[in-house]
Parts: C-alpha cells; sequence; structure tokens
C-alpha cells in the first residue's frame, strides 16, 4: 500500500469481515501540468469493509475518490470495481456499476424536496432512454413505486422522515451532509464513497450519522 503523501494513512477498520474485493486501486498516478496530486496510490477495500483515507487539506484524499467516481481521469494506474477494469469510464458508467459518493460541499439540488433529492439517486439507475417510452405504462408505475417505497425506507433509516417534503436547500448544513449522505446510500451502492463524512458537523449530528 502506498500513502498518498508521507502523511497520508489509509487505515483499515479492525474487525472487517473479509469478502471478495469491491474495490482495487493499483498504482494510480494523477498529475495536472506539473504538480503530481497522487503519486501511486494502490488500496484494495473488500466486501463488507471500511476503509478510511485520513490527511491533511490538500493530501489527494478528494482526487482518489474523483478517479474512482470518473471525474478525474488517473494519469496512469488501475482502477476495478469487482472484476471490473473502471480506469477511464465517465461518471455516469461507474455509477451504473454500483459506485456512489457524497461531495465534500453542496452536491444536492437546493430547490428540490428532500424525497425528490433521494429520487434522483433511484433514477439514475433507469436507462432514461427506455425511460420515457415505458413511462406510462403499468410496469412502470410499479417501477416508480418500488423507487418511491425504497426511498421512504432510506429516509427513515437516516431519521429524516419528518424532513421528507422540506426543501433541501432550507435544511441546516449538517441536515444537507445527511440528505446527501442518504441520497448516496438510496442508490444501493456496492461502493459507497464519502468525502468528508462528518466535516463541518455538531458531536450530535455526528452520532447521528455514524
Ligand atoms: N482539478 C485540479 N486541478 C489542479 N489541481 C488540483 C485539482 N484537483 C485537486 N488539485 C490539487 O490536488 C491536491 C490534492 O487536493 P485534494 O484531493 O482536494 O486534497 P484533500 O481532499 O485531501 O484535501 C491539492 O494540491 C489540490 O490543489
Ligand atoms: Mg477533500
Amino acid at each position: 500500500m502506498t500513502a498518498v503523501h508521507a502523511d497520508t494513512k489509509i487505515s483499515h477498520a479492525d474487525g472487517a469481515v473479509p469478502g471478495a474485493i469491491a474495490l482495487f486501486v493499483d498504482n494510480v498516478i494523477l498529475a495536472f501540468g506539473g504538480l503530481t496530486v497522487l503519486n501511486g496510490i494502490s488500496l484494495n477495500v473488500r466486501m463488507g469493509e471500511l476503509l478510511a483515507l485520513i490527511g491533511p487539506n490538500g493530501a489527494g484524499k478528494t482526487s482518489v475518490l474523483n478517479c474512482i467516481s470518473g471525474l478525474y481521469r488517473p494519469s496512469s494506474g488501475r482502477i476495478r470495481v469487482g472484476d471490473t477494469d473502471i480506469t477511464g469510464f465517465k461518471p455516469d458508467r461507474v455509477a451504473r456499476l454500483g459506485v456512489s459518493r457524497t461531495f465534500q460541499h453542496g452536491e444536492l439540488f437546493p430547490q428540490m424536496s428532500v424525497i425528490d433529492n433521494l429520487l434522483t439517486a433511484r433514477h439514475a439507475r433507469i436507462d432514461t432512454a427506455a425511460f420515457s417510452e415505458i413511462f406510462r405504462t403499468r410496469a412502470a408505475r410499479r417501477e416508480e413505486e418500488r423507487h418511491r417505497t425504497h426511498v421512504e425506507g432510506v429516509l427513515k433509516f437516516v431519521e429524516l422522515e419528518r424532513y421528507r417534503d422540506a426543501i433541501a436547500g432550507d435544511l441546516s448544513f449538517g441536515q444537507q451532509k445527511i440528505v446527501g449522505f442518504a441520497r448516496a446510500l438510496a442508490a444501493e451502492p456496492s461502493v459507497l464513497l464519502l468525502d468528508e463524512p462528518s466535516a463541518g458537523l455538531s458531536r450530535d449530528d455526528r452520532e447521528g450519522l455514524a
């Protein structure tokens, strides 16, 4: 395993159940012009395992997530999700393979309700060309109902049911952060990437999130 910077630690949680490798990052180098941001990062995460990237501001944590989720294209190295090599894939393609993420700042649709924000995560799973075609069919309505039921379950899990119809942008910073987390969860990902999940949260909110 290679650290991003000398002072960046990759820490595997104790007691994780070892399963098949869900995420594999091998010797990823990322450079912008002359600036090498990631200098040969390697890590792997097994099913059911929790892995934390710890490092100071600017160490490259977000850049690692950006490479995995397809926002950045590594200069070299390989990234696999399960058995699929996703190096260079576009973000929507990576998402469809079951990788979901949160962002450090402002990832919600602020004018939309909480429930609708969560539903966007479900609709990302649907082939949009087929979606408009079949929208009026009974099967499509059942599918829509299934998405709603799933999303209501996620809202309950994160204890935000009472905010289901609130406008996302009106919520507190901590609540928005949890909605962002819930939206990532709503996609039923096999790999969930959380960028600074607890930064800026109060102690209560942090405990709630954990
Ligand atoms: N798109 C980009 N263009 C140029 N430099 C970038 C870009 N994205 C990140 N960096 C640089 O990469 C380094 C790591 O940033 P980042 O991954 O955001 O660190 P962290 O999330 O650990 O705070 C920083 O020096 C940052 O300025
Ligand atoms: Mg960051």
